[in-house]
């Protein structure tokens, strides 16, 4: 068959047979959520550009080069999604949600970055992000930190590591800047491509280089953990305690700097090697000044985001079969009056049993054929209707996967109490 059609390089279709994992690994990290008290919120996907410029910095990566920014047919520039801080805090301050009060909120769905498709890197990616609002210390840090080890303890992915960084200030990190400047313009021949271009706009992301031909030249630069204004290392040092008390392992790491502008204080990301290359599963940090640049009160923001398509692959290289969709029960009928009675049987079973998974045969067919496909289906049991059982008023079962059970000839009712009793013995 011609596939004239693709979708779009970096845009993946999720389909049906990898559904089951992304729906275990959603409904897992919501109850995770909902347990510590945050609330779902639902953005558009399109927001103004300028949204995006303000908050995630014009010389970022991101907005630089990255961004999906079309005119819509009123001449406005408007943007798909990279990310979802910045919806959120938009809708929060539009719909007065941080006057007086704290929020812990989370949202999800697709992001999209016009980025170099690989392996755990693509064009359209899923999140799943949670934004606390109106609380300033470290406990809230913490408590987000806290948050996401257990999700990965609750998913069954213990190869992970948590790498934390602290920003400092702004005041505190435009000096900073100032003195790795001088470092890195004195030093500017060790330096690649990528590099001195960004000592002209974003310094601080050279720091985050993973080119190995400049390990030299950033092992003897300055450190941002050594340049911290005293209030953002009391922050960092009560996190620290924080989590030492709470039994929860971590790295620090001077060098992470994160690839958006809004950040202060606390980074942190959560890193695996068992992904290559895109190794980052979890990331977020504090951005303080963020609501009021962007025409809100002085509101403390911080959050992270999880990369979905990473979890997911994590989860099935770790073998995990996600949740089980297969039917309890595959509906056979042979002859008109069988497939008349069949549908009857089966509303009637789904009223009782909403839980039930049971699939109908449709489109006709002898019973071998329809046999054949109840196996495949991987349902438990086949309910099976021939003239005989429409006759008696009855149905039969017959186990599928269980090789010592029989086929049994029952009522309606009966075969009700089979299935339910099914049901409830599957844990
Ligand atoms: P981010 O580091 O840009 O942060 O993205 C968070 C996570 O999304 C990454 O760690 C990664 O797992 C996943 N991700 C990012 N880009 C891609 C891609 N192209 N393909 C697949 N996965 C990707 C943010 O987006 C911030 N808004 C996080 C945040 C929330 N900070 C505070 N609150």
């Amino acid at each position: 068959m011609s596939k004239q059609y693709q979708a779009i390089r970096g845009m993946n279709d999720i389909l049906p047979n990898e559904s089951a994992l992304w729906e275990g690994l959603e409904a897992t990290v919501r109850e995770v959520l909902t347990a510590y008290g945050y609330h779902e919120i639902r953005l558009p996907i399109v927001e103004k550009t300028e949204l995006f410029a303000r908050s995630i910095g014009e010389v970022t990566d991101i907005v630089e080069k990255e961004m999906y920014t079309f005119a819509d047919r009123n001449g406005e520039s408007l943007t798909l999604r990279p990310e979802g801080t910045a919806g959120c805090v938009r809708a929060c301050i539009e719909h007065g949600l941080l006057h007086n009060q704290t929020q812990r909120l989370w949202y999800a769905g697709p992001m999209f970055r016009y980025e170099k498709p690989q392996k755990g890197r693509y064009r359209q990616f899923h999140q799943v992000g949670a934004e606390a609002y109106g609380m300033a210390g470290p406990d809230i840090d913490a408590e987000l930190i806290c948050l996401t080890a257990r999700l990965w303890r609750r998913l069954g992915i213990p190869q992970v590591t948590l790498q934390l960084n602290s920003l400092g200030s702004s005041v505190a990190r435009a000096a900073f800047r100032e003195r790795l400047v001088a470092y890195f313009t004195a030093r500017h021949t060790e330096l690649d491509e990528d590099s001195r271009r960004r000592l002209q706009t974003n310094p601080l992301r050279i720091l985050d280089s993973k080119n190995p031909a400049l390990r030299a030249v950033l092992a003897e630069a300055p450190s941002l953990l050594e340049h911290l204004d005293p209030e953002s290392q009391a922050h960092f040092d009560e996190l620290r305690a924080l989590l030492d008390s709470a039994g929860l392992a971590y790295e620090i790491n001077p060098r992470l700097v994160r690839g958006l502008d809004y950040y202060c204080k606390t980074v942190f990301e959560w890193v695996t090697d068992t992904l290559g290359a895109q190794g980052t599963i979890c990331a977020g940090g504090r951005y303080d000044g963020l609501i009021e640049q962007l025409g809100g009160q002085a509101v403390s923001g911080v959050g992270f985001a999880l990369g979905l398509e990473r979890l997911v692959a994590m989860l099935a290289a770790a073998g995990q079969p996600g949740a089980d969709a297969n039917p309890h029960a595959y509906l056979i009928m042979v002859g008109e009056a069988a497939q008349r009675r069949g549908l009857a049987l089966a509303e009637w079973l789904r009223d009782r049993l909403p839980a039930l998974r049971l699939r109908m045969h449709c489109g006709g067919g002898g019973f071998k054929a329809q046999f054949r496909r109840a196996d495949h289906s991987g349902a438990r049991f086949a309910l099976i209707m021939g003239e005989d059982e429409v006759r008696a008023g009855a149905v039969a079962i017959k186990p599928l996967r269980d090789a010592q059970g029989e086929q049994l000839t029952l009522s309606h009712d009966q075969a009700a109490s089979h299935l339910r009793a099914a049901l409830d013995s599957t844990p």
